[in-house]
């Protein structure tokens, strides 16, 4: 018989019995298909050598061969899982966010990443030695075998109960939590750390709970073929100690998968952006344009007769009508919209223009009474005296201070209303979202991915959006797209969440009363097979109002600056069922040139392949005296109903240990 066929032969005996799926991405259930492949090897010695007993199969002579080829297609598939694993890397970046910290949690992660390591480096030597099987001594095999078993504390099943203890601690009240409860209590409380690592705390939790029961599982595979290696050299019989390993690992695994779920149900499914590193508009955040702002403008300009008979506050809606004498009129940009909520703040002032190509008008504006309205310094197009004058008939024809609400083709205030929806028909969902502005347009926008069996995503890309301009033939107000006005500024704070067993396939923005509103379409899926039911999509939203009984609540913002101004970190301080009105900054801190909340339009997209989301909302984040932005979050799957300890299949002391067919001889050396 050709080597070939031999080696052959040996897989087929490796693979035959074991159903082993190929493309397990799955923690739980690679651990099933391990403890059941780990049987049918020690069936398989058992046959093995009753059939070298005869005369038919001298070639299986090196019976460790045939042991280590399983370890190596077990090995394989451990692999396998574990890059899916490693590609998140969940708590290597979470200890890179915490260098340094020092604290009990970050002592417990450092010694869970070293113990992780130690095993993960005795998987490689196996690895090693399996791949030099032909050549190695007996006495090396032997040894590293004798190590896996052996009860030094710094042995292999030492190192798993070290493990195990870090997530289950043994005496609840000596040795405190575990890191699972630690790190969801971390997050608790420091919901903005998660933000950086694109993951909610939920997903966190679980990839690091994925690698500790994979790592329980290497282990675990180890142990067994070290004990049928040691039984193959004639060491012992170790049914019973193989038995005991067995039920310690069904024991692990059944403690950390009970620990891992109420950790895992208590952890936010949060997904959101943190402040970028650096404020870049166009890239991290937009502005909604000339919706309110501020706007000098003279009595005499603002009614038909061009008196001066009323003062500022009389003039609480008006418009441009002339420019007398070419005065201050004649060196601004005019307001082509309506005039809002006039007041008269001081005589005579100096204003510094804004720069030609920016959305303001001013820079500053000092008046001569002191006070400032903006940040009053140099001014590169040079500042402009304006003065108020007295006439013939002693009426004073002041400079007001309004608001101006330009016309919609000087400002850009729409908001689309099309539905940004994964490709359900081809088994799509969203796994990202954002904010564009496209054109004068803001528009929501899907990254989708493929939904595959058991919860998981192939990611695929963005969704184009469906771009158009308010002027494009056929577009309609309140239809197409939503336009910002002084009466209709508001825009709704909603977190919405699907009903369960279902997914999120879709957004969109609606108009509800004066308000823009947000929500979410969602489809049923089957998690086994991972198929969507298109047609029993629905459009989930909180309809409620301001005007119900029990209303939506408004988010005030309080002399709100430009949040790229400030200092302090934009955390979320909004909450569902609120809404919040799109306004100018604030009159001294900006001379209220600027709409107020920006755009936040950086992806809400998990780090490092996409996850399954049930939820998304509309968010505020801010901070005092800061306009803040407005953003959008996501909410990931709720895996916590997933993880379950699946006890190996039944004893196999039972059933398969017939003492002749173990009987071996020492192996040739
Ligand atoms: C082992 O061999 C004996 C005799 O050669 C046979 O009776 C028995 O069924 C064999 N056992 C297995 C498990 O193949
Ligand atoms: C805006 O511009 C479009 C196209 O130039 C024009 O049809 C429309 O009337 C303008 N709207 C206003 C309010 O001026
Ligand atoms: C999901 O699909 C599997 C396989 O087709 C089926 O057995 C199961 O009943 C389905 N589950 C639900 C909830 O429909
Ligand atoms: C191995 O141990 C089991 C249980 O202790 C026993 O039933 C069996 O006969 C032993 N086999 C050998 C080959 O000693």
């Amino acid at each position: 018989m050709s080597r070939l066929v031999r080696t052959l032969l040996v897989i087929a005996l490796a693979c035959g019995a074991g159903a082993v799926v190929e493309d397990v991405i799955e923690v739980i259930r690679l651990g099933t298909d391990i403890t059941g492949q780990v049987l049918d090897s020690w069936d398989a010695i058992g046959q093995l050598s009753n059939a070298t007993g005869g005369v038919q199969f001298p070639y299986f002579k090196p019976k460790d061969q045939v042991v280590l080829t399983r370890l190596r297609h077990i090995s394989g598939q451990i692999r396998k899982v574990e890059h899916a694993i490693d590609k998140v890397g969940a708590m290597t970046f979470y200890l890179g966010k915490n260098l340094g910290r020092g604290t009990d949690l970050e002592l417990r992660l450092h010694e869970m990443t070293d113990l992780l390591n130690r095993v993960s480096s005795a998987d490689r030597k196996m690895r090693e030695y399996m791949g030099l099987q032909q050549e190695l001594e007996k006495v090396t095999l032997l040894d590293f075998a004798e190590w896996c078993v052996s009860h030094d504390q710094g042995a292999l099943p030492g190192l798993l109960e070290r493990i195990h203890s870090l997530i289950v601690p043994p005496h609840k009240h000596l040795l405190g939590q575990s890191l699972l409860t630690l790190l969801q209590k971390r997050f608790q409380d420091e919901a903005s750390e998660t933000c950086t690592a694109a993951m909610s705390p939920h997903q966190l939790i679980f990839d690091i709970y994925n690698t500790v029961a994979l790592t329980e599982i290497k282990g675990y595979a180890m142990m067994q073929f070290s004990w049928m290696l040691l039984r193959i050299y004639g060491k012992g019989n170790f049914t019973q100690e193989a038995s005991l390993t067995r039920q310690r690992y069904s024991q692990r695994t059944a403690q950390a998968a009970a620990v891992a779920k109420s950790a895992l149900s208590e952890a936010s499914r949060d997904l959101y952006m943190c402040d970028p590193p650096m404020h870049i508009e166009g890239s991290t955040y937009e502005q909604v344009t000339r919706l309110l702002q501020g706007y000098v403008e003279n009595e005499v300009d603002m009614n038909t007769d061009g008196t001066c008979k009323e003062n500022c506050a009389h003039y609480t809606l008006a418009e441009k009508h002339g420019c007398y004498m070419d005065q201050f009129c004649a060196k601004q940009t005019p307001c082509r919209g309506r005039i809002i909520d006039c007041q008269y703040l001081d005589s005579d002032m100096w204003v510094c223009p804004a720069s030609r190509n920016s959305n303001r008008r001013y820079e500053w504006i000092e008046y001569e009474n002191g006070r400032k309205l903006g940040n009053v310094g140099s001014c590169s197009r040079g500042t402009t005296k304006v003065d108020s004058w007295w006439r013939w008939n002693l009426l004073h024809c002041s400079y007001c201070f309004c608001l101006c609400e330009d016309d919609v083709n000087s400002s850009e205030r729409f908001f689309s209303m099309k539905e940004a929806t994964a490709d359900i028909s081809n088994n799509k969902v969203v796994t990202g979202l954002r904010l564009v502005k496209i054109g004068r347009v803001f528009h929501l926008q899907v990254h989708e991915g493929t939904l595959k069996e058991r919860g998981s995503v192939e990611p695929s890309g963005w969704v184009p959006v469906n771009k158009f301009d308010p002027n494009d033939p056929g577009m309609m107000d309140g239809i197409d797209y939503h336009t910002l006005t002084y009466e209709k500024r508001a825009i709704d704070l909603d977190e919405l969440d699907s009903p369960e067993g279902h997914v999120l396939t879709g957004v969109r923005f609606r108009v509800i009363g004066a308000h823009l509103h947000f929500e979410i379409r969602s489809t049923p899926f089957n998690y086994t097979t991972g198929r969507l039911s298109p047609s029993k999509s629905q459009w989930v939203s909180n309809d409620n109002t301001e005007g119900s009984d029990t209303p939506r609540s408004k988010l005030e913002l309080k002399t709100p600056d430009l949040p790229t101004r400030s200092h302090t970190r934009m955390e979320v301080d909004s909450n569902h069922d609120q809404y919040v009105e799109f306004t100018h900054s604030d009159f001294d801190a900006d001379a209220a040139q600027s709409t107020v909340p920006f755009i936040d339009v950086q992806p809400v997209l998990p780090s490092k392949g996409a996850a399954l989301a049930t939820g998304a909302g509309v968010i505020h984040r801010g901070a005092p005296s800061s306009g803040g932005f407005i953003a959008l979050k996501l909410r990931s799957y709720n895996n916590a109903r997933h993880v379950k300890a699946e006890p190996p299949p039944a004893d196999f002391t039972e059933e398969k240990d017939d003492a002749a067919d173990f009987v071996l001889p020492v192996v040739n050396n």
